[in-house]
């Protein structure tokens, strides 16, 4: 019903158009009493207490997801949350007084669609009245240290979108809630702000960052989330909440605590009223010792809590009826029902000043230990999957817009994106890509996202047909990467489709698995393409296990235009097996280039020895190789905690190398140099040269990890290169800004390291690097990770985990991988790309070579000759955008809307030619669409942008924020500045 209203709304603007933005929108219905005015009267010269009802309900752990929606499986956790909403609400209907605020999306949007008529409005009057809030309110609460910013964005508007279309403005949540987290990004942080809220609340950091900040009473701050936006754009007031998220001891009134109920009936035994009361103005008095304010907030709640909440309601009643009596006999506690925003308000009537924070909460320890960082690396299968899936799903947005209508219904059926997006949503959970639920959940979110893809391959297909004019069966090959493809295995004429998601032109290396010998190739202008057949390696081979028969892979280069595709024709020349100089050669060569770079290798070892930039002539000594960590079992003097899911903890600092030589055999050719090295029966890698690649390639194969000797391990691999680091190495926030880590320091606080390995790593979403005066190594991964650097010019990464004990944090399982087609381990496979450049034009070259990775083009197939009138290329664009420029969100938003994002993808200073401004104009951007309106929202795309008005917070520093940005050159040009992202909603018309 709302889009219904918006888009005869935005159909009105068409004779408006000279004004920026749509002139007249639907003023939201103001009701006079959700948000900040629905709070609860304070006491000034008390100290107020502002109790929070809540739940923290997990979008899959120990269940899935909608195992803990139903209740089902209580034999692995009692767990239900459609319960919880209906006896929440039930109770709130009791007593006006009473608050509750609800946080995920995927939950509260699963309950709704099952309620009547009359439900929903009698919930609609709760959040209308502020009675029933939501914080937070994406799909999910996501993961900090895995996840890449594009999907957080994504799983964020879609929550948020929910509840804006349910409710209104009344639905708009107000504050960020990341109570479980396991560690905070700088990053997330920062989006949050750019998505209008007022402040975040968070439960976990380090327990020596937290004593710090307990005495200094530094519990609540400003965080400065970015170096690069001007303040106050990515400011964001941030408080930790003194338990966690848990009630104070002994107040915990779920069906799921054994703490005593009040009993104050005093003719009735065991009436402790007075104890009650007398225990709990203790507990206020000593946490207000921490906090700054004479407020203070208490999370009366926890994980799936209030599936009978008359328990907690009827005693918290109580608690606030007997502890306000006091006040009376001169009592200054005055207890409320509260929420986070409510609190905040408080917070920010006291006009204080806020230390301010500029780094980040990684990595996360609570106790000496017990550093959570081994769910870094965590199911780095999962991992890689929710990446490319994150790929796909953009692609899938961009040619439902570029399609049209066809796209979800066209020739190749019913498409969609909504159950990709889900999924994606899904699996940014803090449990999910994290790799920190158990095994038949981890199945759970896979199976989503193959879900997705299937309902995605439909709408592609349709696109792709319309876009082309041919409707040939279009034909998918997903495991590509260990070189399984029936359809090229055996066709003798095949065309491939090269789909790129990126705003400006790419060229990629395909490598497809065949059976032939010599092909021919033409591009989409009948020009004939150089390839190479080389025979499948005995690691790939070994890999795919029967799944396919390739003896052969067939290379060559593609190029694909902007938001659009391009199309090559392949035909089998020759059968039979490669000529005898396909074959490779048993040994290392001294070296291999192309025109950009050097690598050469030690000839005793086989290993790595040095990298150059042949362009810039530098050249650092290089050497790489595999080591394990062996696993804590617990057993050790200093602490039992074991390695696990979350916590990552080596019983020694010094590594275990797998093998100090590895086997060689080396193939060149004109399309790619390979170095294929063999360190042990399950440690392979191909050190790659692409003939026009700026970065080689490291292609790791990892696994069955090997666990007959009973020793947990962590396996990674190391570079260790001349550069003189310092002891400092820098690492990607979400996939953005960078952030300087140093060796066993933290910006914020005398750091007492007692973990020298795992106390030393960092989470690595895209791209990590060390540098000197000269030179900079940048390696870029293919997936979150976790990694180091531990000596001075050394990188290490952990890419696989295999464990054989619990770490005690709840999944209660050992991290112990194995499937059905690989039951004696997981085998993992991935790819890091490195780089060497001068630190003052590295950015130039990891900017676009990560972006290459997280949004890879997506490549399809059909078979047999193309009909003559088929278009072989297409561009969505009119034109390539600046290099600056990236086209973050290409998304069908109505039936005539698109929401776009356009990002610059350079942080300020970072790089002088590309830390510019630069401006694009919307009317010029898209080949197939006329843009008609255009109006600005707030980054989660549930605000106007000119509506967005956010409470602004003083800094200790006393530094006033600069005014607010200068205007755009015109309606249709906008500007953007280093880092910045801008949400449009654009109306559209097929052309
Ligand atoms: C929020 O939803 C209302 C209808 O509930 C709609 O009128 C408004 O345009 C939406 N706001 C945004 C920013 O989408
Ligand atoms: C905060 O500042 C405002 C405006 O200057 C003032 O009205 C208000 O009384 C101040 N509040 C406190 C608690 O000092
Ligand atoms: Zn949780």
């Amino acid at each position: 019903m709302a889009t219904l209203v918006y888009t005869q709304f935005v159909f009105l603007l068409l004779f408006q158009s000279s004004v920026w933005g749509f002139p007249v929108r639907q003023t939201p219905q103001e009701s006079p009493t959700c948000g900040y005015k629905s709070c609860h009267a304070t006491k000034p010269g008390m100290l107020n207490v502002h109790l929070v009802p809540h739940t923290h309900d997990d979008v899959g752990w120990l269940k899935t997801v909608d195992q803990y929606f139903y209740g089902d499986r209580n034999d692995i956790q009692h767990a239900g949350v459609q319960y919880i909403l209906d006896s929440v609400v039930d109770q709130l209907l009791k007593n006006p007084d009473r608050r509750f605020i609800y946080v995920e999306t995927a939950f509260f949007y699963r309950w709704w669609k099952r309620q009547t008529d009359d439900m929903q409005n009698t919930v609609k009057q709760l959040v209308n009245e502020g009675r029933l809030e939501f914080v937070n309110g994406g799909w999910c609460m996501s993961d900090e240290a895995t996840t890449h910013y594009s999907a957080v964005v994504d799983q964020m508007t879609m929550g948020l979108r929910f509840l804006n279309d349910t409710f209104g403005h009344c639905g708009r949540p107000r504050v960020a809630w990341h109570i479980d987290p396991f560690g905070h990004a700088r990053e997330h942080a920062s989006m949050f702000a750019q998505m209008g809220y007022d402040g975040f609340f968070f439960g976990r950091l380090d327990y020596q960052d937290r004593s710090r900040r307990m005495a200094a009473r530094e519990q609540e701050m400003l965080w400065r989330a970015s170096e690069s936006l001007t303040p106050p754009m990515a400011d964001l007031f941030t408080g930790i909440l003194p338990n966690g998220y848990n009630p104070p001891e002994g107040f915990c009134w779920d069906q799921s605590c054994d703490d005593p109920p009040i009993r104050d009936d005093p003719d009735l035994e065991d009436y402790n009223v007075d104890d009650v009361v007398t225990r709990f103005l203790s507990i206020a008095h000593t946490q207000a010792l921490v906090y700054k304010t004479n407020h203070i907030i208490m999370t009366m709640g926890s994980d799936f809590q209030y599936e009978n909440a008359n328990l907690w309601y009827k005693n918290l009643d109580k608690l606030i009826h007997y502890v306000n009596q006091q006040q009376s006999n001169g009592s200054k506690v005055n207890v409320l029902y509260s929420t986070p925003s409510c609190y905040l308000q408080e917070l920010h009537r006291t006009n204080l000043t806020w230390p301010l924070k500029g780094d980040d909460f990684f990595p996360y320890a609570d106790s000496a230990h017990d550093f959570w960082t081994g769910y870094f690396t965590s199911r780095p299968a999962l991992k890689r999957y929710e990446r490319i899936s994150n790929s796909y799903l953009q692609t899938c947005n961009q040619l439902e817009v570029l399609g049209g209508p066809i796209s979800r219904k066209g020739p190749f059926g019913a498409g969609d994106s909504e159950t990709m997006k889900k999924a994606m949503a899904v699996a940014q959970h803090h449990d999910a890509v994290s790799g920190t639920e158990k095994q038949h959940v981890a199945n759970d979110y896979a199976r989503r996202l193959a879900n997705g893809w299937a309902h995605c391959q439909v709408l592609v297909s349709n696109t792709l047909s319309s876009l082309s004019g041919s409707s040939a069966p279009r034909v998918y090959c997903e495991h590509l990467n260990i070189s399984v493809c029936p359809l090229t295995e055996t066709s003798k004429k095949f065309s491939v489709n090269v789909y790129n998601p990126l705003a400006r032109p790419v060229s990629w290396p395909v490598r497809l698995p065949v059976n032939g010998t010599a092909y021919s190739i033409s591009d989409a202008n009948g020009k004939a393409v150089d390839s190479q057949v080389v025979p499948v390696s005995q690691a790939t081979a070994a890999v795919r296990r029967g799944r396919g028969y390739a003896v052969n892979e067939l290379l060559f280069q593609v190029q694909a235009p902007p938001l659009g595709y391009s199309t090559y024709s392949v035909s089998l020349l020759q059968n039979g097996a490669p000529s005898p100089q396909a074959s490779p050669l048993p040994r290392a060569p001294k070296a291999v280039q192309n025109k950009f770079l050097r690598v050469t290798f030690d000839p005793e070892t086989g290993l790595l020895s040095s990298l150059s930039n042949l362009e810039t002539q530098q050249t650092v000594k290089l050497s790489q190789n595999f080591y394990w960590y062996n696993a804590s079992d617990g057993k050790n003097s200093e602490s039992i905690q074991m390695s696990g899911a979350y916590i990552f903890r080596p019983n020694t600092s010094t590594p275990f190398i797998i093998s100090k030589t590895a086997k060689i055999e080396t193939l060149q050719n004109s399309v790619v140099q390979e170095v294929r090295q063999w360190f042990s029966p399950w440690v392979s890698q191909v050190v790659r040269l692409y003939t026009d690649s700026r970065a080689l390639e490291l292609e790791w194969t990892v696994g069955p990890v090997p666990i007959g000797d009973d020793l947990g391990k962590e396996v990674i691999s190391r570079l260790d290169s001349s550069i003189n680091s310092s002891g400092v190495f820098y690492t990607d926030s979400n996939g953005r800004e960078m952030l300087q880590r140093r060796k066993d320091y933290r910006p914020t606080w005398n750091l007492r390291q007692s973990e020298p390995i795992a106390g030393n790593y960092y989470p690595i979403n895209s791209r990590a690097y060390i540098k000197d005066d000269k030179d900079q190594l940048t390696v870029v991964t293919d997936r979150s990770q976790g990694g180091g650097s531990i000596q001075d010019g050394s990188l290490e990464i952990m890419l696989h985990r295999r464990l054989l004990y619990d770490d005690v944090r709840g999944v209660g399982e050992p991290l112990n991988e194995t499937s059905d087609i690989y039951p004696e381990g997981l085998v993992v496979r991935g790819r890091l790309l490195l780089s060497l450049s001068p630190p003052a034009t590295a950015a130039d070259t990891h900017r676009p070579l990560a972006q290459e990775v997280v949004l890879q083009p997506l490549i399809t197939f059909t078979d047999g000759e193309l009909h003559p009138n088929t278009r072989l290329e297409f561009s969505g664009l009119q034109a390539v955008l600046p290099p600056a420029v990236h086209l973050l969100t290409v998304s069908q938003w109505d039936q005539d809307s698109v929401l776009l994002r356009l990002e610059h993808q350079y942080q300020a200073s970072e790089s002088k030619e590309h830390s510019q401004p630069v401006s694009v104009n919307l009317q010029k951007l898209f080949s197939t669409l006329d843009v008609l309106g255009v109006s600005e929202m707030n980054l989660s795309a549930n605000q106007w942008k000119d509506e967005m008005t956010r409470l602004d917070w003083k800094a200790e520093s006393g530094e006033k924020p600069l005014p607010k940005r200068e205007g755009d050159p015109s309606m249709w040009e906008v500007n953007l500045k280093p880092m910045e992202i801008r949400t449009f909603l654009l109306r559209v018309r097929q052309r």
